[in-house]
């Protein structure tokens, strides 16, 4: 058994759409815990760092300019095997190639407004928790 903590974003589309509560509902359903949360306005700077990986993609402009659209809720999420729970309760990047059932085919506008993101592996989630998080804020 093993037990991850993972990261969160709940998107400008869903904050906008008064979703927090629903998705975080979807997330407690699959077993996950939110062991910490914070709803927030992130800056251009913060939005170009965070997805730094994607710098020279054609999309990133479009996604920096999304991110900082609205408030985001950050978030922690813990359970069993959660970076990969996560990842099958949020679907598909796609909204239209997602599971029924799933967040992003529940929820998502698009493939860039598609409501959430979560972390794709352990080293990543580390990363990204700690962009966020300080270690005392994670409450469990
Ligand atoms: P996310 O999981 O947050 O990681 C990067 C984000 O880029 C992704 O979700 C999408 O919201 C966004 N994005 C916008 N266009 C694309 C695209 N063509 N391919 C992949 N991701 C995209």
């Amino acid at each position: 058994m093993t037990i991850e903590n993972t990261l969160s974003i709940i998107k400008p589309d869903a904050t906008r759409r008064n979703l927090t509560g629903s998705i975080n509902a979807k997330f407690e359903q699959a077993g996950l815990n939110i062991i910490a949360q914070k709803r927030l306005q992130l800056t251009k700077d913060m939005a170009q760092k965070f997805y730094e990986i994607h710098k020279d993609r054609p999309f990133f402009n479009d996604l920096v300019d999304f991110m900082i659209s609205g408030p985001v809720v950050t978030q922690v999420l813990r359970g069993e095997n959660a970076v990969k729970v996560n990842r099958e309760v949020m679907g598909a990047t796609n909204p239209k190639d997602a599971e029924k059932g799933t967040i992003r085919k529940e929820f998502a506008e698009s493939i860039e407004a598609n409501s959430v993101h979560g972390s794709d592996s352990l080293e990543n989630a580390k990363c990204e928790i700690s962009f966020f998080f300080a270690e005392i804020e994670l409450i469990y």
